[in-house]
């Protein structure tokens, strides 16, 4: 996420934002071994090499976070309107610039991970990496051994949209479990919504091999350790 560089340097508390002006201005900041001299030149702090007098700025630390989403939150950083899972953190917890790590619907509820780690995000989310997501749908029908084949083989969307092959289970009567390893816009809703079963209810209960039992009470956050983010991405390191 881009910051204006002279923000970036009063949060990093190097110097209040008119000294760095001047410090700006005055040729002694790099970035990307660059001179900037511009203080509204705008940064990305998990990207860009930023250097004062040649000493390395050092980059935001990077968190991560699990949480149970209730229904009705959205997943986004910033709503006019309406609440936001930001808005349910604890206010020290705000200011890491966290975002959700893909998105659940605001009806949706269920494990959403959140992180200030850009990378780690687009590879939890991307379907090369192959994570598995996994929800539990209750819909409007009885999904069938059909379906499941359906599933297996690779749904195609109202639009056309050809999905991965994704995994069906069904958990009797109207419940059944998805799990996809892409993030399509409602792609769950919209995979059984074509097999005539649209979605009343979905929870997300896992990401990889975390699993939403780990979470504590909806709405509050637990940080994530080293051997959490393992099921999450088989050998990722924070260490970098
Ligand atoms: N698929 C959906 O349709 N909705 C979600 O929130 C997540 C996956």
């Amino acid at each position: 996420m881009a910051i204006r560089l002279d923000r970036l340097l009063s949060e990093r508390g190097i110097a209040s934002r008119s000294e760095l002006r001047q410090i700006i201005r005055g040729g002694r900041v790099r970035v990307n071994g660059q001179i900037v001299t511009a203080p509204e030149r705008h940064v990305d702090p998990e990207a860009d090499e930023i250097t004062l007098d040649g000493v390395p700025v050092l980059r935001e630390r990077l968190r991560y976070f699990m949480m149970d989403k209730p229904e009705g939150v959205l997943s986004v950083t910033e709503d006019r309107r309406q609440q936001t899972v930001l808005d349910l953190l604890p206010p020290e917890l705000r200011r890491l610039r966290l975002f959700p790590v893909g998105r659940l619907d605001r009806d949706t509820s269920g494990l959403l991970l959140l992180t200030n780690d850009g990378d780690f995000a687009h590879r939890v989310i991307s379907p090369r990496s192959g994570v598995e997501k996994r929800y539990r749908a209750e819909v409007d029908g009885v999904p069938d051994e059909t379906d499941v084949r359906a599933f297996a083989a690779g749904i195609v969307l109202a639009d056309g949209t050809r999905c991965l092959p994704a995994r069906l289970e069904l958990g009797g009567g109207s419940v059944c479990f998805v799990t996809v390893m892409e993030g399509k816009y409602h792609q769950v809703k919209r995979m059984l919504a074509s097999r005539g079963k649209p979605v009343l209810k979905l929870r997300r209960l896992s990401v990889g091999a975390l699993e939403l039992g780990e979470a504590p009470a909806p709405g509050r956050i637990r940080e994530l350790d080293a051997e959490d983010l393992c099921k999450v991405l088989k050998g990722w390191s924070t260490v970098k």
